[in-house]
Order: C-alpha cells, then structure tokens, then sequence
C-alpha cells in the first residue's frame, strides 16, 4: 500500500526528518551490478575470498583486483547517476525538514547527483585508507600490495576504504540518531539481508514511531516490516515517490 496523500501532507507540515537508507538497487539502472540477484557479485566471487579482513590477509591480491576492477568500473562513462539518483537530491534540497541518506553503496552515484547529507555506511570505493598510518585519502585508480602509502611510506597496509564482513559500519552514532528522531524511513533498492541496515527499519519504527516505506524491484527479505510498499524498478518510483512528497506530482502510485 502506498502511502496516503494525507499522510504526506502532515508529514510536510510538521517538516518532518526523513531518513533514507539505500542499496545497490539504486544503482542497477546506471549499469552497476547489485549484489544478490541472479547477475549478481555474490554470484561470482565468494564473499568470504574477497571481502573479509581474513581474505585481505590470506590473498591481498585477489582482494585488490576485486575492487581494482570494481573501481575501474566507476569511471567507465556509461555509468552516471540515475533519476533515482537525482530525484533523492532534489528531495535534500526541496524538502522542508531534514534530509538524511544513508547508503549501503560504495560507488559515488548520490554525491555525483548532488546529495550532500549523506552517509555511505560501507565505505567508498574511490577512497583508501593505511593500516600503519591514519592516512584517508581519495584513490581513483589501482591499488595493489606494493603500493607505498603516500604519507608513512610503507608497503603492505593500503586498503579500500570499505567496510567488510565482520567489520564495524561507519557512523552508526549519527545514523542512529537520525532513525530515533525520524517522520519518514525509506529504504530503497536493498534486499534486507545486511544487518545493521536491515534492521533500520525497526528502529525506525519503535524508537520514533515513523511512517516506513520501501520501495523495490521485488519485496525484500523485511518487507512485512514496512508500512507502505511499492515495487518496481527504482529510476520509474524514486522519481515518482519524490514528486508526491514535494507535492507536484501526479499522486501515489499503486
Ligand atoms: N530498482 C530497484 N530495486 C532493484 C533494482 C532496480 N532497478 N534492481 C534490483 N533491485 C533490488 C533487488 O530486487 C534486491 O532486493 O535491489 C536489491 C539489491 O539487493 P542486494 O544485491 O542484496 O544489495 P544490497 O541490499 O545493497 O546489499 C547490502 O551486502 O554484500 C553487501 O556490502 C554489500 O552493501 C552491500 C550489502
């Protein structure tokens, strides 16, 4: 069900904070593969060989190619942010109360459409980081183990800024903040397999009372967990779902 032209307008009236979390959904449209379906990365490498800490050290280099391509892929030309992209940007800049995005991505698509309140709770993909020193820096290209890290000199410790299995989310503080103080949680193109994410919406829900929507190819694995739903490819109900809650639309989808 979707959610109610009366709802939307309370929501605008009292500015309602609105918290989006969002997965690599989003981005299938703009040629980028998501993770689980059938086309998907888990479909071709094994988790637990290339996104682990233990991976990292059993076969750094297995690891570095992984996200070597990964990140190559970021800068093929076809790959630009979408209208779910853009309309999420519009509706930080439009919307009467605050904005969060929260994304389980590591591509840079949102920042490219020109989210700025935004989170990438996995890391980054164009981002590395040193494990001997506290070096963060952008990273547009490859990485392998030789690399010395600019700043310690040192070999052997440079690794993409993501966050892997078994490794701690980054920011939970202010997510979890902004969850406990939302009107609105929407969570676009994630199936609800990864917790914490997967469990925003519970928190979303019992900790601030807000209206929960998803919106998705498929219902995800939490999809009796939202109030409202709507399925279908994200660049036709991103776009659509924003022009309702700034009100120029032309009214809720089925
Ligand atoms: N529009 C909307 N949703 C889509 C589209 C589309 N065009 N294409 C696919 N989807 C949906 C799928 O139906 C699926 O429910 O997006 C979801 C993608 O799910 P996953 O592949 O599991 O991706 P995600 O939920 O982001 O994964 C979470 O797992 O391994 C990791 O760290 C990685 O951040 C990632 C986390």
């Amino acid at each position: 069900m979707p959610l109610r032209p009366d709802l939307i307008e309370i929501l605008r009236d009292e500015k309602a904070p609105i918290v989006i979390l969002t997965g690599a959904g989003i981005s299938k449209e703009s040629g980028l593969h998501t993770f689980r379906d059938a086309d998907g990365i888990w479909a071709k490498y094994d988790i637990s060989e290339v996104a682990t800490p233990e991976a990292f050290i059993a076969n750094p280099d297995l690891v570095h190619h992984f996200y070597n391509d990964r990140r190559a892929g970021l800068h093929d030309p076809n790959v630009q942010p979408n209208a779910a992209h853009v309309a999420l940007a519009r509706l930080e800049a439009e919307w009467p109360g605050d904005v969060l995005l929260v994304t389980q991505n590591i591509d840079d698509l949102h920042g490219r459409a020109g989210s700025k309140n935004l989170i990438h709770m996995h890391g980054e993909l164009l981002k590395i980081r040193c494990n001997h020193c506290d070096l963060l820096t952008e990273w547009p290209g490859d990485l392998a183990k030789e690399t010395p890290c600019p700043a310690c000199g040192k070999a052997g410790g440079l690794r993409p800024h993501v966050v892997w299995f078994g490794e701690m989310p980054l920011e939970m503080e202010r997510i979890y903040a902004a969850l406990g103080d939302c009107g609105l949680f929407i969570s676009i193109g994630t199936s609800g397999n990864v917790y914490p994410a997967a469990g925003f919406v519970q928190v979303a829900h019992e900790e601030a009372g807000a209206e929960t929507v998803e919106l998705n190819l498929e219902p995800s694995s939490g999809a009796t967990l939202f109030d409202h739903s709507t399925y279908g490819p994200a660049t036709e109900l991103v776009p659509a779902f924003v022009a309702t809650l700034l009100e120029d639309g032309s009214g809720p989808r089925d």
